[in-house]
C-alpha cells in the first residue's frame, strides 16, 4: 500500500497544493473529497503560476487521475470556468483523466444569496464565509428534503422537479430575512443548469466504485485534503468554521474510502499561523511583526484576495489538528517567511481562567480567552531560498523547526522554503 493523504493542520491555506503537486509523480489518482470553490491552491513551475479551487492538483500532470468525490460540493459554472482555464494553460482534459461524484452536491445561486442574507443578519458576529453557498449547500445536504445532488442535475426531469419543489420554499425564506431580495425563477435557473448538465455529463460517475477498484488493483491513491483541521465542522472553532469535515476524519466519509488504505498522512503547517474570516486567533500579531509577515508571505486569500490574519505559530492549536487527524508526518512550509525576525515565538501552551492547558479548548470563549505562552527563539539573517539539505539550513532555523517537531511531537519529513516546486528539502 502506498497511498499518502495531505492534510492542512491550522486553519487552512498551509500551501497543501505544493505538496500535492510534489508527491503526484508517485500516485496514480488524486482525490479531493471535501469542500468546493471556498478552497484555493496555487501551484508554481516551470515559470507558470496555477490556481485551483475545485480541481485537484493532480489536474496539472498527465499521469493520473483526478477525482472530485462524493463529499464536495460543486458549482458547476465556475467548475467549467476553472476547467476551460487550466485547459488553456495545460492543454484539454480528456474525460478519462476526470472523473466527478454522481453523489456530490450542487450549489446554486439560492445559497449564496441565503447565505449572504444570514451572514449580514449576524452583523458584527459574523462567520466571515467566502460566500461562495458553501455553508448553504452542506445545510441542504443534512436536511435532505432540499438538496440536489450530481445525480439528479444530469437527469433533466429530475432536475425539473426538484427546482420546483424546493425553489417556492427557498425563495419565501430567503425573503423572510432579506427584504431586497428578487426571488429566483424556476426557468431561469432550470435553463443555465441544463446546460452545465451538459457540460459535466462526460465525466460524472461513480466515483466511489471506480476508487475501490484502484484500490484492489494496486493503484496508489493521493487524498488532497483542503482547508484546515481547525475549520473542521466538528472539531474546529466552531461556528467559526467549514460546514465539511476539513480534518483527515473527512476522508473516509468523503470520498468512500476506509483510510486504513492510507500508509502515510502528512499533516502540513505554515511555519507560522493564519486565519481568514472571523473567529478567535489565540496568537494574532496585530501589530508590524504581523504585517511584515503578511507581505513577505503574501497573506491574502487565494478565492476573496482578503488579507489573512497573521500571527505565531502555536503548537497547541496544531499539535490538536495532528492528533485528530492521526497523521504520520509533517510538512513544514514557508519557513523562508520568518528569515530575517530577530527572535520567533512558538506557542507552546495556552493559559485559560489562570491554568495553563495544551488541549485545545472547545467553548469559542474560552479560545478567546487563552493568553499564549510563549517559547522564545532566536531568528535568523540568511536567505535560505537556495538551501536544498537540512544540515545546510542555518543552525537557528533547524532549531526553529524542531521546535515545532518536537512540541507537537510527530517528525518533520518536509521543508518548504519557497513556493517553486525545487524550493524543497526532502532529506
Ligand atoms: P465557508 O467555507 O465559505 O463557509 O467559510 C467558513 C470559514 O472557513 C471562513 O472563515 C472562511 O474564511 C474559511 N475558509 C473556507 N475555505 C477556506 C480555505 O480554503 N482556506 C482558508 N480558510 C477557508
Amino acid at each position: 500500500m502506498s497511498s499518502t493523504s495531505v492534510i492542512g493542520l491550522q486553519w487552512g491555506d498551509e500551501a497543501k497544493g505544493k505538496i500535492v503537486d510534489l508527491l503526484t509523480p508517485q500516485h496514480d489518482v488524486v482525490v479531493r473529497y471535501l469542500g468546493g470553490n471556498n478552497a484555493g491552491h496555487t501551484v508554481k513551475f516551470d515559470g507558470a503560476t496555477y490556481k485551483l479551487s475545485l480541481l485537484p492538483a493532480g489536474i496539472l500532470h498527465d499521469t493520473v487521475v483526478s477525482v472530485i468525490a462524493t463529499g464536495v460540493v460543486i458549482n458547476p459554472k465556475a467548475f467549467i470556468e476553472e476547467l476551460a482555464r487550466i485547459s488553456d494553460q495545460r492543454g484539454e482534459v480528456p474525460v478519462e483523466r476526470l472523473k466527478i461524484s454522481d453523489r456530490s452536491h450542487i450549489v446554486f445561486p439560492y445559497h449564496m444569496a441565503q447565505e449572504a442574507a444570514f451572514e449580514k443578519a449576524r452583523k458584527g458576529d459574523a462567520i466571515g464565509t467566502t460566500m461562495r453557498g458553501i455553508g448553504l449547500c452542506y445545510r441542504d445536504k443534512a436536511g435532505r428534503t432540499h438538496a440536489i445532488r450530481m445525480c439528479d442535475l444530469v437527469r433533466p426531469n429530475v432536475l425539473k422537479q426538484r427546482l420546483e419543489e424546493i425553489l417556492p420554499q427557498k425563495n419565501a425564506a430567503i425573503a423572510a430575512i432579506d427584504p431586497d431580495f428578487v426571488p429566483f425563477k424556476v426557468d431561469e435557473i432550470y435553463e443555465e443548469y441544463s446546460v452545465y448538465a451538459d457540460q459535466l455529463r462526460p465525466y460524472v460517475t461513480d466515483t466511489t466504485a471506480f476508487l475501490h477498484k484502484a484500490v484492489a488493483s494496486g493503484k496508489r491513491l493521493l487524498f488532497e485534503g483542503a482547508q484546515g483541521c481547525l475549520l473542521d465542522i466538528d472539531h474546529g472553532t466552531f461556528p467559526y468554521v467549514t460546514s465539511s469535515n476539513s480534518s483527515g476524519c473527512g476522508i473516509h466519509s468523503g470520498s468512500g474510502v476506509s483510510e486504513r488504505v492510507i500508509s502515510k498522512m502528512i499533516g502540513v503547517v505554515k511555519a507560522y499561523t493564519t486565519r481568514v474570516g472571523g473567529g478567535p486567533f489565540p496568537t494574532e500579531l496585530d501589530n508590524e511583526i504581523g504585517q511584515h509577515i503578511r507581505k513577505v508571505g503574501n497573506e491574502y486569500g487565494t478565492v476573496t484576495g482578503r488579507p489573512r490574519r497573521c500571527g505565531w505559530f502555536d503548537a497547541v492549536a496544531a499539535g490538536y489538528g495532528a492528533r485528530i487527524s492521526g497523521i504520520d508526518v509533517l510538512a513544514v512550509m514557508l519557513v523562508d517567511v520568518l528569515s530575517d525576525l530577530d527572535e520567533l515565538k512558538i506557542c507552546e501552551a495556552y493559559e485559560i481562567n489562570g491554568e495553563r492547558t495544551t488541549d485545545f479548548p472547545a467553548f469559542i470563549d474560552d479560545l478567546a480567552a487563552a493568553k499564549p505562552i510563549y517559547r522564545t527563539l532566536p531568528g535568523w539573517k540568511e536567505n535560505i531560498c537556495g538551501v536544498r539539505k537540512k544540515a545546510d539550513l542555518p543552525a537557528n532555523a533547524m532549531k526553529y523547526v524542531e521546535t515545532i517537531s518536537a512540541l507537537i511531537g510527530y517528525p518533520v519529513e518536509i521543508i518548504s522554503i519557497g513556493p517553486g516546486r525545487e524550493e524543497t528539502i526532502l532529506d
